[in-house]
């Protein structure tokens, strides 16, 4: 799982004190997953070794842009990537701060930046602010933009331009999306419109004071082209109300109806999980 170009700050994820690691015959047969799959014994364990996985590629110099994905499992992502970014020296930090480069998976249409329920405001409160990023450094679609379909292509277009992800942060949806790639979904699609299911609406609605109907029916989202281009994956999964995608997710083969399947191809895919996820 180490890259070679990796420069020596790199800390190997298996190093993590708190990393437990699952035996498969325990557990059921998981076709595909064998070496990707990471069990965590908490929420707050699997944020920590997320962060230091972001901390490790920010740190790194050339590293391309990072993949960002917003949700509640990210947010204790973000919070223990703050905590790490706040404990290095000030001159490393500003070299962090000031290299950064990261594309946001997706932001609802219709709503704009400063909207708290978009994505674009959720970037704001997590990390631009309290970190002090310059906004430009934080890159997501833009959901009011004139024409939705000319801003997947020009959002797609700027992430080739910046060298396509480096790693590419993922929470799982419960009907098993990645960004908004709704079931049923090609591998080979690419940034797009995208139609809401009525269970990501559903899973979304409490930031709309409960109610799946106020959640915009449209979305700009990656497509699963330009997520299978990063160089490496942070698939993370959290919580026992994921346990049954999850249990689809490591017995079902790469298919359609099953978006983030298309993941376990990938050659540097880390399937981070706890243990509540993996309860089912
Ligand atoms: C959302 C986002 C995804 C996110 C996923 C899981 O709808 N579009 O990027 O990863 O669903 O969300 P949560 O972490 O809140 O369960």
């Amino acid at each position: 799982m180490e890259s070679p170009q990796r420069g020596p700050q790199f800390r190997s994820p298996l190093s993590a004190p708190a990393l437990s690691s699952l035996s498969l015959e325990a557990s059921g047969p998981v076709p595909g997953w064998n070496n990707q799959l990471e069990v965590l014994p908490d929420a707050e364990h699997l944020s920590a070794a997320v962060a230091d996985a972001l901390l490790d590629q920010l740190l790194f110099p050339q590293a391309r842009p990072l993949g960002l994905a917003t949700g509640r499992t990210v947010v204790a992502v973000y919070a223990a990537l703050r905590q790490r970014i706040a404990a290095l020296a000030a001159a490393e930090r500003a070299r962090l701060l000031a290299g950064w480069r990261s594309f946001n998976l997706d932001d609802y249409v219709g709503l704009p930046r400063h909207d708290p329920r978009s994505f674009a405001a959720e970037m704001e409160a997590r990390l631009i602010t309290p970190l002090g990023l310059a906004p430009e450094r934080v890159a997501l679609p833009d959901g009011l933009a004139a024409d939705p379909h000319a801003e997947a292509e020009r959002y797609s277009a700027a992430l080739q331009a910046a060298g396509g992800i480096g790693l590419q942060l993922l929470g799982l949806g419960n009907n098993g999306h990645v960004g908004f790639n709704e079931p049923p979904c090609e591998a080979s699609q690419r940034c797009h419109v995208v139609e809401l299911d009525a269970a990501t609406r559903a899973q979304n609605a409490a930031a709309f004071g409960g109610d799946p109907e106020a959640v915009p029916r449209r979305a700009i989202t990656l497509g699963l082209a330009e997520i299978l281009a990063a160089e490496q994956i942070l698939l993370v999964v959290s919580g026992g109300a994921k346990a049954p995608i999850l249990k689809r997710l490591l017995q079902e083969p790469a298919n359609a109806q099953l978006p983030a399947s298309w993941l376990q191809h990938h050659p540097r895919l880390r399937l981070m999980v706890d243990r509540a996820a993996l309860a089912g």
